[in-house]
């Protein structure tokens, strides 16, 4: 039985990077697993924390998220739907793999790293490195160690952005797995695997040398799920590419161009080579109009759906009440076992 797991953080509307990447993703393995398969979604309202967050505004995009992620095709009927935080057991298992987790593995993680190293130039003084970053920064990546393992999930949805972290979970699970071994009993947890899309890295915009994210100061830098035909396309009409003569596909010495392809690629569900064919005696005028056209097409029904289902505060709480349930049996009785093996039944 194959069981997915996956995660967003409530930190605003999605952007095409989270769609491509991860949300779309979620809907077609939702269409393509078997019947007894299981699929978990969750909104992680505690991983948004690790950067200063208003409440409010905390609040509500943690209600956009779910309304967000049910207008891509999330069927709540089929997939569990769930707030993290209605979910303790994720943070009792957080706990026990922090104890299991040596802070060498942390240091080594490139999210830490580039936080590490933003911190370092907003603050010249030499002396100033990670004393200033709080320690959720830090160990963040056990608490999503511990989102997916506390369901014992097998496969894991994630960007490219994420693989790191996935390496790190199975690390964790081994050792969870090795350190507390029964003889005769299976052990606790599978080592879960990365299932990534052909779009797992999506470009900014403005500076196709970063990903599109969320935290750029620059919003023509990402389009987001929300955006209308014509912000669409001036946000794609305005991306970086190159001055080269026609249309190539080369992520290396190309990169704003070939981000145009993939994104026209995954849009239009076809394969990038055979894409890049296409506009090889093109410029890049003519690859952007199409391109703003395949992101409109591909956007406007979730766009649609989401204006109408967020109001649906009733529904909304059903959902996430129901999810919250169903995902707490599968957590607790992995809890059960985790704490008779600990030692803390
Ligand atoms: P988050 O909220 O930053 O991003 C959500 C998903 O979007 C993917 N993504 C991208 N994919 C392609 N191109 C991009 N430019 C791009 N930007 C973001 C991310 O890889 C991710 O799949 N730590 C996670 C949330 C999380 C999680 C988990 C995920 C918490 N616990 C357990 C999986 C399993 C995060 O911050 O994602």
């Amino acid at each position: 039985k194959h069981v997915v797991f996956s995660g967003i953080q409530p930190t605003g509307i999605p952007h095409l990077g989270n769609y491509l990447g991860a949300l779309s993703n979620w809907v077609k393995l939702q269409k393509t697993v078997e019947p007894n398969d299981v699929l978990l979604f969750s909104i992680v309202g505690w991983h948004a924390l690790t950067l200063p967050q208003d409440p409010v505004s905390l609040r509500s995009a943690r209600d956009d998220m779910l309304a967000v992620i049910l207008a891509t095709g999330i069927d709540p009927t089929r997939s569990i739907l769930f707030h993290q935080d209605h979910n303790l057991h994720h943070t009792e298992l957080c706990w026990i793999l922090n104890c299991l987790t040596r802070m060498g593995k942390l240091r080594r993680m490139t999210t830490w790293k580039s936080r590490l190293a933003a911190s370092r130039n907003a603050n010249s003084e030499d002396d100033v490195d990670e004393s200033l970053l709080n320690a959720g920064l830090f160990t963040y990546p056990i608490l999503q160690a511990a989102d997916v393992l506390v369901y014992r999930a097998t496969h894991v949805p994630v960007g490219e952005d994420q693989r790191q972290h996935i390496e790190l979970i199975r690390d964790l699970a081994d050792t969870f797995n090795h350190t507390f071994k029964n003889h005769g009993k299976p052990p606790v947890f599978p080592l879960p695997v990365y299932v990534d899309t052909p779009s797992k890295r999506i470009l900014s915009l403005k500076d196709p040398s970063s990903k599109m994210s969320k935290s750029s100061p620059d919003v023509a830098s990402r389009i987001l799920l929300t955006d209308t035909a014509s912000q669409i396309k001036s946000k794609v009409r305005a991306a970086v590419t190159d001055s080269m003569q026609g249309i190539t596909y080369d992520p290396v010495s190309r990169p704003g161009t070939s981000n145009l392809l993939t994104i026209l690629a995954a849009c239009t569900d076809n394969n990038v080579t055979e894409v890049a064919k296409l506009y090889a005696n093109k410029g890049h005028g003519h690859l952007k109009s199409d391109v703003a056209s395949a992101v409109e097409e591909l956007l406007k029904g979730p766009r649609a759906e989401f204006e109408k289902i967020r109001h649906e505060k009733a529904f909304l709480e059903d959902v996430a009440r129901k999810g919250a349930s169903q995902a707490m049996q599968y957590s607790g009785a992995t809890m059960d076992e985790v704490r008779k093996r600990i030692g803390l039944a």
